[in-house]
């Protein structure tokens, strides 16, 4: 994504809904706002319609009715002035990054955090466009894994001996609340 200097958003929109604060340049959006309509490059239509809504498998042009009308006593979760703090305020130590589109099986073992997250080896995995995932050859690669090492499951998954980690409250519809139990492997 281009960066906007700090003290110049270089961000203009159609909307007068949409604030810009300087040095977060990114802007807000209204409910009726569209992406699509923002003056910014396509990479930041991406990451804002990424936050409008979740368990998507593309970006968004619009709210979501989550994001307009949230659950109260809900953490932000959606495109807002705390989540456009959060990844403005991580940029630094991330701007390193490569993102290699590949299998991991590709990837060059060598000293480092690996933080593993496949598809779960259950319906919740099933999904994912990529998902035929060899959960034995898996194990095995995550056991080579120089440096330390977390993988992350579903409870259930005996490809590695997990433990319990934590109940997330998942995606759910108004009224029912959906729980997922994670496992993790840390080595
Ligand atoms: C649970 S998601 C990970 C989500 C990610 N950690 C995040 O927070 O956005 C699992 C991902 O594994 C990817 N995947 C499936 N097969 C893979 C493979 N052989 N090598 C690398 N990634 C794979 C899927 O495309 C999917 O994006």
């Amino acid at each position: 994504m281009r960066r906007s200097g700090h003290g110049e958003p270089s961000a203009s929109t159609t909307r007068p809904s949409m604030t810009l604060v300087p040095g977060r340049a990114l802007p807000l959006l209204g409910p009726d706002d569209d992406v699509r309509d923002l003056a910014l490059p396509q990479e930041a239509r991406w990451l804002i319609g990424w936050w409008l809504n979740k368990g998507m498998t593309a970006p968004c042009n619009r709210p979501s009715r989550w994001m307009r009308e949230p659950l109260p006593g809900r953490l932000e979760t959606y495109w807002g002035a705390g989540i456009r703090e959060r990844i403005a305020s991580q940029v630094d130590a991330i701007r390193h990054w490569r993102i290699y589109h590949t299998s991991y099986a590709n990837a060059p073992n060598g000293e480092a955090t690996w933080f593993i997250d496949p598809p779960y080896a259950n319906r919740a995995g099933a999904r994912y466009a990529y998902k035929d995932i060899d959960y034995n050859h898996l194990a095995s690669w995550c056991r080579e894994r120089l440096g330390q090492v977390i993988v992350c499951e579903n409870d259930g998954a005996d490809w590695l001996p997990f433990d319990h980690f934590h109940d997330a409250k998942a995606t759910a519809g108004r009224g029912r609340t959906k729980i997922s139990k994670e496992v993790v492997w840390t080595a």
